[in-house]
């Protein structure tokens, strides 16, 4: 049976790596999650100097340094997930935190940060057999992708989901906090001029808001299942 492209796309928290990286794992297909990228970018911002006390991003010393960024999952052996390092350190865990996330969309509004980016994600999957998330997967980086996915839930429900994880993870965070950010990025991530997030014309819309995990998986698979027998 041949292998296809799974482009898995939606707004931030709907659970788009969860299911991505179990379908994968299901499949037996490489994952690939994109946000990671875009946050260790970011990362390499912070740490650079290039965003100062204020927030704001300098776009042309981040360009002028974008060779300098060395991206590559590697695989945890105790949790068979990939985990992202960049320029060879391991920063799976700093750029889950809230001030990574608080600067993430800004930084890729940058076209050229995409560019670089997507040029790695295409040739990450240039021989199919891939689950790939994020938010321009099916319109921008494969768009001829067998089957795309386009990932809801209402702001609340996705806010309530993060709140939980960076508990979870020992942040001190406020709902209300939580919330704002999934909102702010929700706002700069569809508003942006490069590679909006919007859900590509033959993606399958799936709203997650009252659906379990189990029930999720079971659909997406079976999707995937269908599309994969179709393609021979
Ligand atoms: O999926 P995530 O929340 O880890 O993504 C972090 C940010 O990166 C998100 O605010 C939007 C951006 N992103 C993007 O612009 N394009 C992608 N393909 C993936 C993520």
């Amino acid at each position: 049976m041949g292998k296809i492209t799974i482009a898995i796309d939606g707004y931030s928290s709907t659970g788009k790596s969860t299911i991505a990286k179990r379908l994968a794992s299901t499949l037996n297909y490489i994952y690939v999650d994109t946000g990671a990228m875009y946050r260790a970018v970011t990362l390499f911002a912070l740490n650079n100097g290039i965003i100062n006390e204020k927030g704001e991003v300098d776009e042309d010393a981040l360009v002028d340094k974008l060779d300098d960024v060395h991206l590559k999952f590697v695989p945890n052996k105790e949790t068979g997930h990939s985990e992202m390092f960049l320029n060879d350190e391991n920063v799976e865990r700093e750029i889950r935190s809230m001030s990574v996330s608080g600067f993430v969309s800004k930084v890729a509004a940058i076209k050229e940060v995409r560019e670089k980016l997507v040029k790695i994600q295409q040739a990450m999957g240039k021989d199919k057999g891939i689950v790939m998330d994020g938010r321009d997967i099916g319109t921008v980086v494969f768009p001829d992708a067998e089957l795309k996915l386009f990932m809801t839930a209402s702001p609340e429900t996705r806010a309530a989901r993060r709140y939980k994880e960076l508990l979870d993870k020992g942040e001190k965070v406020t709902y209300a906090e939580v919330l704002k950010n999934v909102e702010e990025r929700d706002r700069i991530d569809s508003t942006r001029s490069i590679s909006p997030l919007i859900r590509a014309k033959d993606a399958i819309e799936f709203d997650n808001s009252d659906m379990g995990l189990e029930e999720q998986f079971e659909r997406i698979y079976d999707y995937s299942q269908r599309v994969i027998v179709r393609e021979g």
